[in-house]
């Protein structure tokens, strides 16, 4: 499918395809997939629709991500990009990428990937999905290309015939960077959907007639006054996000309802800094203190037990990828060559990987000595 579906002209169909309705999260996939188109969604943000090969089969929940293998510069770069699409279509779905600066894979994808041009991936992966939240109201907030995953929970929603009641507030910079705006103003005409976009400025060719400026908390219970009876879903830069976190604890939001992915799709990772190595207090008990290995790098550092293997690697100066530090987004993952870990993570790493040995160092705690293949 496309990630512009307007009704067509005649027609009174205005639902997407068939829906899934699986209540759970799923795990299968590590295979190929086939570009099947590519559109302009905004003048830095394109969408790239895949098949899968090989007669496989993706099935996802609305706001689960995949990891794709890009061939930069000739060169294997994994990175993490959400499903824009709903669940639809067992076998073809989209991704929605703004090109960032000085982004290797974001700049690979729009300059070099073409229809029929095949790229490995593997997931789904995620927690941050309505399915998992059932509710009667539910507010969808975000920001720039944060749109990608609250527009799939949406999307599917109106799939389903869903007859929640759904705020969508999105905040753009201009209005030409509306990510899917027309699509947006079709959705908006559903009894049961209110959408609210908010420039923070006019673009050069529209003074925009909405709500200008930042959210507020007078703008989001302007475009959700049931706030408080709602499910909310947010995603969108890190600045964003923690201006809604304050705001729905200034309005008084349970925090059991309110749901936030907690990195930023399709950036590389970046090494934790030294700054956030979790120091001891000088009355905490004596944890036992292992060795850990770190193959490729040639280095061997202590990590006590009740310390990641990520911040430990940090403070040592060991540069490896990482991005959302809690277990998410997978970026952090490795093979665990030998040894004991404790971990904890939050949707980051499917078991089947797992399994097969992997770890998420952010999310683990060494029980032995290890040896890491990084
Ligand atoms: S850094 Fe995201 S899962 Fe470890």
């Amino acid at each position: 499918m496309t990630d512009l579906m307007l009704p067509p002209d005649t027609g009174t169909d205005h639902r997407y395809p068939e829906a899934s309705t699986d209540n759970e999260l799923l795990d299968d996939f590590d295979g190929r997939l086939r570009c099947s188109s590519v559109t302009d969604i905004t003048h830095d943000v394109r969408s790239f629709s895949f098949t899968l090969d090989d007669r496989a089969q993706l099935r996802f929940t609305p706001g689960q991500y995949l990891t794709l293998q890009v061939p930069v510069d000739g060169v294997p770069v994994e990175r993490c990009y959400t499903i824009s699409s709903a669940p639809a279509d067992a076998d073809e779905l989209t991704i929605t990428v703004k090109r960032v600066p000085d982004g290797p894979v974001s700049n690979w994808l729009h300059d070099h990937l073409r229809v029929g041009d095949v790229l490995g991936a593997s997931g789904p992966l995620g927690a941050f999905s309505s399915d998992l939240h059932p509710a009667e109201q539910l507010v969808l907030l975000s920001a720039g290309s944060g749109i990608t995953p609250v527009m799939s929970m949406l999307r599917e929603m109106i799939n389903r015939g869903s007859t929640q009641q759904i705020r969508f507030i999105h905040s753009a910079r201009t209005p030409d960077d509306i990510i899917f705006r027309a699509e947006l103003e079709w959705l908006d005409t559903y009894p049961n959907v209110d959408v609210t976009i908010i420039c923070e400025a006019d673009s050069a060719t529209e003074n925009w007639q909405g709500p200008t400026g930042r959210l507020s908390p007078a703008v989001l219970l302007k475009a959700a006054p049931d706030l408080l009876g709602s499910e909310i879903f947010t995603c969108g830069p890190a600045p964003y996000m923690a201006a809604v976190r304050e705001m729905v604890d200034l309005l008084g939001v349970d925090p059991g309802r309110y749901h936030e992915e907690s990195f930023v799709l399709g950036t590389p990772g970046a090494p934790l800094a030294p700054s956030t190595t979790e120091t001891p207090s000088a009355d905490a008990p004596t944890t036992a203190t292992h060795l850990v290995e770190f193959r490729r790098a040639g280095r061997t550092i202590d990590c006590d037990a009740s310390t990641s293997i990520l911040t430990a690697a940090s403070a040592a100066g060991i540069p490896l990828p990482s991005s959302c530090g809690e277990g998410v987004c997978g970026s952090c993952k490795q093979d665990l060559l030998s040894g004991e870990v404790d971990m904890q993570h939050a949707g980051g790493i499917r078991p089947k990987e797992i399994r097969q040995g992997k770890v998420l160092l952010c999310s683990a705690k060494p029980t032995s000595d290890l040896i890491i293949d990084a």
